[in-house]
C-alpha cells in the first residue's frame, strides 16, 4: 500500500483563507478587528523565526499584529506587568507568550497570568480543565490543527483507536482529550510504555509528538492506519558546513508503505499551528463580542 499524503500546507492556506474572510466580514459588518499580541523573551533563533511568521500571517488574514520583544534578562515581575496590561487592552483579543521562556521566569506563573478568554494557546490551567471535562474552551493550537486534519481525513472519528504518542502539556495530553471528545478510543503512550510497537499496531489513529528522530517505524503500524507525524527533527548534517534534513517523529519511508494516509515532514502539521492560532484569535474575538463563533475552525 502507499500512503496518501495529507497535504497540511494546502489545507493550513485553506484555513487561514477562511479565517481572513470572516475577519474582513466581522470588520464590515461589526467594526471590529481581531488583535493578536505575541510577547517573546530573549533572542532563541528558532522562537524569533516562529513570531515573525506569526506576527506576518496574522497582518495577512487582516487582524492586528502587537509583538512585543523583551530582553532575556528581563525581570518576571515585568513581564507579568506587561500580561496585566494585554490582559485589560480591549484590542488585544489573544495572548500569546512564546516559549521557552529563560530560566529564570516561572513558566506556570507567566501561564496562569493571561486571560483565560485570551489564551490563544490553550495553556492556561483553566481552559486545560474546561477541555478535560468537554465544555468550551481555548484549545491548544497544534493538537487542533492535527484534529481538523484527522476530521478532514476520516471524517467520524467516532470508535477509532487511536494513540498519541507523548504526553507533554502542549501536545500529546490536549490531543488525547480532543480524541476523547470525539469519541475515540484514547492510548496515551510514553517513554515508558511496554511494547510500544504492539501498541501503535492497534491504532487506526496515530498521532506522534515524541520528539525522537523517525522513531516510528512502518512495520509498528496497522494497515490502513491515519498517521498525523507532528515531529519536527533535524537530522545531523550529512557533509561538513551542511544544513541536515529536517525529518518527523515517524520513519516516513517505511510508515507510507502501510498506512492509509501520512503527513509528511514538512508541510503537515506544522503550517497547521499558526493557522490555528489565527482561527483561535478569532474564535476568542466573536466569544469577546456575543458574536457566532466560526464554524469548523474550533474544536
Ligand atoms: N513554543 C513551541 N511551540 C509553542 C506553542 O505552541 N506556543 C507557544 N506559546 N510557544 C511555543
Amino acid at each position: 500500500m502507499t500512503a496518501k499524503i495529507i497535504d497540511g500546507k494546502a489545507f493550513a492556506a485553506n484555513v487561514r483563507g477562511r479565517v481572513a474572510e470572516q475577519v474582513a466580514g466581522m470588520k464590515a459588518a461589526h467594526g471590529i478587528t481581531p488583535g493578536l499580541a505575541v510577547v517573546l523573551v530573549g533572542e532563541d533563533p528558532a522562537s524569533q523565526v516562529y513570531v515573525r511568521s506569526k506576527g506576518k500571517q496574522t497582518v495577512e488574514a487582516g487582524m492586528n499584529s502587537f509583538e512585543h520583544k523583551l530582553s532575556v534578562d528581563t525581570p518576571e515581575a515585568e513581564l507579568l506587568a506587561l500580561i496585566d496590561s494585554l490582559n485589560a487592552d480591549p484590542a488585544v483579543n489573544g495572548i500569546l507568550v512564546q516559549l521557552p521562556l529563560p530560566g529564570h521566569i516561572d513558566e506556570e506563573k507567566v501561564l496562569a497570568a493571561v486571560d483565560p478568554a485570551k489564551d490563544v494557546d490553550g495553556f492556561h490551567i483553566s481552559n486545560v480543565g474546561l477541555l478535560a471535562t468537554g465544555q468550551k474552551a481555548m484549545v491548544p493550537c497544534t493538537p487542533l490543527g492535527c484534529l481538523m486534519l484527522l476530521r478532514d481525513e476520516l471524517g467520524d472519528l467516532s470508535g477509532k483507536n487511536a494513540v498519541v504518542i507523548g504526553r507533554s502539556n502542549i501536545v500529546g495530553k490536549p490531543m488525547a482529550q480532543l480524541l476523547l471528545r470525539d469519541s475515540c478510543t484514547v492510548t496515551v503512550a510514553h517513554s515508558r510504555t511496554q511494547d510500544l510497537p504492539g501498541t501503535v499496531r492497534r491504532a487506526d489513529i496515530v498521532v506522534a509528538a515524541v520528539g525522537r528522530p523517525e522513531m516510528v517505524k512502518g512495520d509498528w503500524l496497522k494497515p490502513g492506519a491515519t498517521v498525523i507525524d507532528v515531529g519536527i527533527n533535524r537530522l545531523p548534517p550529512v557533509e561538513e558546513g551542511g544544513k541536515g534534513r529536517l525529518v518527523g517523529d515517524v520513519d516516513f519511508a517505511s510508515a507510507a508503505e502501510v498506512a492509509g494516509a501520512i503527513t509528511p515532514v514538512p508541510g503537515g502539521v506544522g503550517p497547521m499551528t499558526i493557522a490555528c492560532l489565527l482561527a483561535n484569535t478569532l474564535t476568542a474575538t466573536c466569544r469577546a463580542n456575543g458574536l457566532a463563533e466560526p464554524e469548523g475552525l474550533t474544536a
